[in-house]
């Protein structure tokens, strides 16, 4: 985890010329490096951040394509990502009264993509937002952070900071799409990362959502929970496909209130 933050900030601060050949907004490269990711996104403002991003659709990812300062360590954190995605997949299914294979079987967490971001000092903070606030759309996110403090999580109407991770702690994030798979029973929330005057931070976060062969699959609220135990719980939204999902996400912001049944 110390080498997986560690290549991440020596990847960014690689002069920009070689960091350039990475660079692009095409969302289909498996490797890419931007500045500000959600610069197009009508939803959003501008972030005060860069980011070095890794999709895995479907497993593998081309070795070649990975840069050379980060090769090594980013191939075995995102193996080490995956079996603790498997192990939580199975606890939160336990947790959300459903079978322990419920949500590896509907393979609602087989693409993994891996956001390596660091946040350069601001020298105007008060005028910017090192990420600006949202939830995370896909299922479900395991995020590493460096000692320095930034994020932090909406309750109700104040902001508040997150503690600073102890070493070797990761924080796990709960994301829309799993909200409306459990029906509400679990809660992804709003957060944010304020821009600091005087520290570079660094952070890498791990989403887990529908791979590609499963982007038109419709999901909705597990059948498993809307009928438990002869208590019919009313389903709070109807099905939806990823793709749908995302769209609206793009351009709107949390996408739940939208696909809600009534
Ligand atoms: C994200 C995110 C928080 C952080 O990538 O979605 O919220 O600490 N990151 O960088
Ligand atoms: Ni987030």
């Amino acid at each position: 985890m110390e080498e997986m933050l560690a290549s991440t900030r020596r990847f960014h601060e690689l002069p920009r010329e070689e960091k350039m050949a990475f660079y692009s907004r095409d969302v289909t490269r498996p490797v890419r490096y931007v500045s500000n990711g959600r610069l197009l996104d009508r939803a959003a403002p501008a972030d005060w951040r860069d980011t070095l991003a890794f999709h895995v659709p479907d497993g593998g990812l081309d070795q070649q394509s990975v840069p050379p300062v980060c090769r090594e360590v980013a191939t075995e954190y995102l193996k080490q990502t995956l079996k603790l995605k498997n192990k939580l997949a199975e606890l939160l299914s336990d947790a959300a009264g459903l079978n322990r294979d419920h949500l590896s079987t509907i393979k609602c967490m087989e693409s993994q993509t891996m956001a390596c971001h660091y946040y350069p000092p601001c020298p105007q903070p008060h005028l910017t937002i090192g990420s600006s606030k949202h939830t995370d759309p896909f299922c479900l996110t395991i995020l590493l952070q460096d000692h320095n403090q930034g994020l932090q999580v909406r309750n109700h109407d104040r902001w508040v900071d997150m503690p600073k991770s102890a070493q070797g702690a990761l924080v796990v994030n709960v994301g829309d799409f799993l909200q409306l798979i459990t029906n509400d029973k679990f809660k992804s929330v709003e957060h944010r990362v304020v821009a600091q005057s005087s520290t570079t931070r660094s952070s890498v976060a791990c989403f887990f959502g529908p791979g590609s062969e499963n982007k038109y699959r419709l999901y909705g609220p597990a059948k498993e929970l809307v009928l438990l135990g002869g208590d019919h719980v009313e389903p709070v939204y109807r099905e939806v496909h990823l793709v749908e999902f995302l769209d609206y996400f793009k351009s709107n912001g949390s996408p739940l209130s939208h696909f809600k049944l009534s």
